[in-house]
């Protein structure tokens, strides 16, 4: 097992609560959702029609709504709820420390 290697992506405070905003690690678009007091992070693309999950809406119960054909993504865990999807979303493990957003981007 290798050992995850974290990289800083931003300050929690920077980050809307209910939103999504976007950040690029190691030439891979992230999308980072903050939802109240905790913070998830999912590969941008859609796995439909590889839209900008970034451009899409946070919807209240935590899914994120592709702005192409409004496919919708459980944040948490990325499974895909609705059609026209067929593939769930990779997630990316997150975690908190000292103000800041740490993730370790999940092997391909
Ligand atoms: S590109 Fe996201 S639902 Fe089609």
């Amino acid at each position: 097992m290798t050992t995850p290697r974290w990289t800083d992506l931003a300050a929690f405070d920077e980050l809307p609560d209910g939103d999504v905003v976007g950040r690029v690690v190691d030439g891979l678009e992230i999308a980072l959702y903050r939802l109240g007091d905790e913070v998830f992070a999912t590969d941008a693309s859609c796995t439909h029609g590889h839209a900008s999950l970034c451009g899409g809406f946070v919807e209240p119960d935590g899914s994120i709504e592709c702005p192409l054909h409004q496919g919708r993504f459980d944040i948490r865990t990325g499974r895909a709820l609705c059609e026209p999807l067929e593939q769930d979303l990779r997630t990316h493990a997150v975690k908190l420390e000292g103000g800041r957003v740490w993730i370790s981007i999940a092997q391909a």
